[in-house]
């Protein structure tokens, strides 16, 4: 296969990138020639392309690497955008999820009103991105993960209808790559119709094509007897883990996606939190630490042995949704599309996440064929107005809108509380966000 393809990615700053670098570099269905890391910070995206172009020489990959923080440069040409902008990093992150729990009301990235805070900021970075890539690339794909997902979608269908976008989550690979091998399955027979909003959601079945039967029933039975296998786990997710049997002992019906924790039980998650250390500052002394130590070693040239980052699940699922566009592979991924019908009796207007198709043509979603039951329903129903809301408030500067969005979130306990945390947040986003009047 002649190399032939040009992939950029947005927000290359992240320490996810090296692994997306290596799964790419693995994948034998993409033949890529030149891989452009674009940040705004260029500080970053100057350590990442030392990183990059260290672990490049180290196993003897050959590809052009392209560091740049001008969007014309980083689009022009182009076949895939993978997006994973972090907007106002790390260190507002760690706002978004601390002011919450001053007010007793869970703080998390893309969950509850720390999700809300993030969003607002989000939408506004994201459609300035889509901006400049229709402008240099409009017919390029972008294979976005930048959160909070639901939002961003329902931006981007606002402001730019003709995109050609596929929001991705790995969250429900996660789910099923913990559960295949904490009780011994291949997770490649599964076929598991899921359905929700983005980390919002349920697994309906998982039809296993070598044991020939629904094994949803079994896994359920699994967990509420054994819990998952959580030890390969860092603590954060190892709790999320082990939370997940709570929640099938409590509602045994569905497999349900881990982020339900915070709306279903935000008073545990908040015994579980430490309000003065949350999951930014692990990544701070985690993730972010790592960029910087390994920055360190390559320019010091020591310990260079121990620089250890790998092709990752993460960076697999992305590029899998790449090859199966490229080849017409009619992959099957669990994407977020609006409804339009897939979930039948929820409505059309909002964005779902649901088992699709993806094919030269794009993302064909299936269709669910059934009714969702009531408690999934009801549930979804109030996370979708309080999520357009929040959209609402973007577009229109509506302050109105955003208390309003702020207020319905369900791990919001009343209308005080909702106007207090807006108020920080409006405060604490500062040009980040939207003004709002
Ligand atoms: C999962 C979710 C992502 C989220 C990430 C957070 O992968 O699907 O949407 O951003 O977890 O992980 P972190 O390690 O940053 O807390
Ligand atoms: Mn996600």
């Amino acid at each position: 296969m002649s190399k032939d393809l040009i992939i950029t990615i947005a927000g290359a700053g992240s320490g996810y990138t090296p692994g997306i670098i290596l799964t790419i570099m693995n994948h034998e269905e993409l033949s890529v020639k030149e891989i452009r890391l674009y940040d705004d910070d260029a500080q970053r995206n100057k350590d990442m392309e030392l990183i990059i172009n260290f672990i490049l020489k180290r196993d003897n990959l050959d590809i052009n690497l392209v560091r740049t923080e001008n969007p014309k440069v980083a689009f022009t040409n182009v076949d895939f955008v993978f997006s994973q902008i972090r907007v106002g990093q790390i260190e507002m992150r760690e706002k978004d999820e601390k002011i919450p729990l001053k007010y007793g009301v869970v703080g998390q990235e893309t969950c509850g009103l720390g999700g809300f805070s993030y969003g607002l900021r989000s939408m506004k970075g994201f459609l300035n991105l889509v901006k400049d890539i229709q402008q240099y690339a409009p017919d390029v794909w972008i294979l976005n993960y930048t959160n909070p997902e639901t939002i961003i979608a329902e931006s981007v269908r606002r402001a730019y209808p003709d995109a050609k976008i596929i929001n991705a989550c790995d969250m429900t690979i996660a789910i099923e790559e913990i559960v295949a091998n904490s009780f011994g399955y291949d997770r490649d027979n599964w076929i598991p119709v899921y359905y929700g909003l983005n980390h919002f959601g349920w697994y309906n079945s998982i039809y296993d094509v070598s044991l020939k039967r629904d094994i949803m029933p079994e896994i359920i039975e699994k967990i509420k007897s054994e819990g998952l296998d959580v030890s390969n786990e860092e603590p954060n997710w190892a709790q999320t883990y082990t939370n997940m049997k709570m929640l099938v002992e409590n509602f045994p019906t569905n497999l349900p996606n881990n982020y339900l924790e915070y709306y279903l039980y935000p008073n545990i998650i908040l015994n579980q939190t430490n309000p003065e250390y949350t999951r930014a500052n692990q990544i701070m002394d985690g993730r972010y630490k790592e960029i910087k130590d390994t920055v360190k070693k390559i320019q010091t040239n020591t310990d260079l042995d121990s620089i250890n980052y790998k092709s990752s699940e993460h960076g697999q699922y992305i590029v899998d949704i790449a090859a199966s566009l490229l080849h017409n592979k009619n992959g099957r991924f669990n994407l977020i599309v609006p409804n339009k019908g897939a979930i039948p009796n929820l409505r059309e207007d909002a964005v779902v996440e649901v088992p699709c198709y993806v094919n030269a043509n794009g993302v064909e979603p299936i269709s669910l064929r059934f009714d969702i039951p009531d408690f999934h329903k009801g549930l979804m129903e109030a996370q979708v107005a309080s999520e357009k809301l929040l959209v609402d408030a973007f577009f229109e500067n509506s302050y109105q809108k955003a208390l309003e969005a702020f207020t319905l979130n369900q791990t919001v306990p009343n209308a005080t509380v909702a106007k207090q945390i807006l108020d920080d947040f409006i405060e604490a986003n500062g040009d980040f966000w939207p003004e709002l009047h």
